[in-house]
């Protein structure tokens, strides 16, 4: 038995070091240092996502003015497109170098980090359907109102203030306008440079106006990083005497301004306009599932014969990682792998890692119990007589009882995987472009909210449902084999 764990932890290793090494491949490919920006580009002019020669791509002034800064200081630019509550962690961890976001200097941020001089000035408003325009002529009259707000924005803080306000705070700029459209909520509070993007016939600015309508826009580099501040201050100062920032706000304006939304398009066109991005995210979520249980199944099987070991302390060890890993929600798992681990340790996985990471041991506690009841289901004479035979007990193991055990709880695996599969769409919300993202992503770009889920349903659909009728063809191979 020995002899087998210790070759199975040697696997387990090999494989551990496997994601380390391979899968960040596509990180690193320039001899240039990396500027990391830290991004919600969701808040266009500022940053959004524009498809551009068919690929999609994040753009805004914002970016360009991030593309001076790193011109100026001779590295290439990396972006990371993350949520607007998620940025702050994010540069105090050091997974991103800088945030240009829009974001608001305040002095609440300002015990977290630091911030360049201001860059651009906006104005806070209130947005609201064209009918309820009358409804809110001040801001006391918000009082009770059902509103929308970007989640760990200002806005959100000014919504908390108002009195009795049923306040809804999400991750996008444009969820909060879909919200509205559909009436779940009366009135948002946003940017005036922002909201110009979204006015129409149907939304309207109301009469209200926040207290403190000027906001200011800053970028938020680690506390008591003077070089970069400089640096970053130095190029801000040439642009704003060249009035390079009115230049490329209006740019950016007139760049989201354009798109081509004469008749909203029927969801076949949208799966067929943004096919690439539905491919790439198919390719990811298989890769992150694939990955996920097959570590999850190494780990797991390790876990199982640690269970099974007999040695009290490892059998102690085991049932507790398989406990814990199933009775806590694989979402907290994935915010411990990819921030706290960054923000405790240091240890900063991407997205890809985090989400194999996950993945695994997640699937492997489930893998891990699996395994034991087959094990267990394995009649103990089939052991004792291959004992008797002379085997050694991992010999045995090895080629009598695992290959049994296995078999019968192929059925399992197999629902496993197809569940990974589906989980495997919670890696969206650290940036993983799978399938899920991509969704919203489209979702974003064609302001429609069904067709694009309703396609990465399908997709989700026929790789599970097609994996399924796989598992069943195999199975029915097994038992034939059984049969002769
Ligand atoms: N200026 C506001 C703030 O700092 C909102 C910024 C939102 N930015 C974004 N990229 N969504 O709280």
């Amino acid at each position: 038995m020995k002899r087998i764990y210790c070759r199975y932890a040697a696997i387990v290793l090999a494989a551990v070091m496997m994601i380390l090494a391979v899968v960040p491949a596509y990180a690193a490919d320039s001899t240039k240092q990396k500027l990391v920006l830290g991004t919600s580009a969701d808040f266009a002019p500022y940053e959004f996502h524009k498809t551009i020669d068919g690929k999609d791509q994040i753009v805004g002034f914002d970016i360009e003015i991030a593309k001076e800064i790193a011109k100026d200081l001779d590295r290439e630019l990396v972006i990371e497109d993350i949520g607007f509550d998620a940025l702050l962690p994010a540069l105090q961890s050091g997974r991103v170098d800088m945030v240009i976001s829009g974001m608001t200097p305040t002095d609440e941020r300002k015990r977290s980090i630091d911030f360049s001089d201001n860059y651009y000035q906006s104005r806070q408003v209130i947005v609201v359907k064209a009918e309820n325009k009358s409804k809110f002529p001040t801001m006391d009259s918000l009082r009770g109102a059902k509103i929308g707000v970007q989640k760990g924005s200002i806005q959100e803080e000014i919504g908390m203030g108002i009195p009795d306000a049923q306040l809804t705070s999400l991750d996008k700029i444009s969820d909060i306008i879909l919200q509205l459209r559909t009436n779940r909520v009366e009135a948002a509070i946003m940017e005036d440079t922002v909201a110009a993007g979204y006015l129409d016939s149907e939304v309207v600015l109301a009469p209200a106006v926040p207290d403190v309508p000027e906001v200011q826009a800053a970028i938020g580099i680690q506390k008591g990083n003077t070089e970069l501040l400089n640096s970053i201050n130095g190029t801000l100062d040439r642009l704003k005497a060249n009035n390079d920032i009115e230049r490329m706000v209006e740019e950016a304006s007139a760049l989201a301004a354009d798109r081509p939304q004469a008749k909203s398009p029927n969801i076949i066109e949208v799966f067929w306009e943004y096919r690439n991005y539905y491919i790439t995210g198919v390719g990811y979520t298989l890769l992150l599932s694939a990955l996920g249980v097959l570590f999850g199944f190494i780990i797991g099987l390790f876990i199982c014969f640690i269970r099974m070991s007999g040695i009290r302390v490892l059998q102690w060890i085991g049932t507790t990682y398989v406990e814990i890993l199933r009775g806590t929600p694989m979402l907290v798992q994935l915010m411990i792998v990819h921030y706290g681990f960054s923000l405790t340790f240091g240890i900063n996985f991407s997205p890809l890692q985090s989400g194999i990471i996950t993945l695994s041991i997640n699937s492997s506690a489930y893998l891990a119990e699996l395994f034991r009841a087959g094990i267990q289901g394995v009649d103990r004479g089939q052991m004792e007589a291959a004992r008797s035979l002379g085997m050694k007990r991992g010999k045995a193991m090895r080629f009598i009882i695992l290959p049994q055990a296995l078999k019968a709880v192929l059925p399992a695996i197999g629902n496993e995987f197809i569940t990974i599969i589906k989980e495997s769409s919670i890696i969206s919300f650290i940036g993983m472009m799978d399938l899920m993202y991509q969704a919203s992503v489209v979702k974003n770009i064609t302001f429609q909210g069904m067709s694009p889920f309703i396609i990465a349903a399908a997709l989700y659909f026929v790789m599970t449902f097609g994996l399924s009728k796989l598992l069943g063809l195999w199975e029915r191979k097994l038992r034939a084999s059984d049969n002769r």
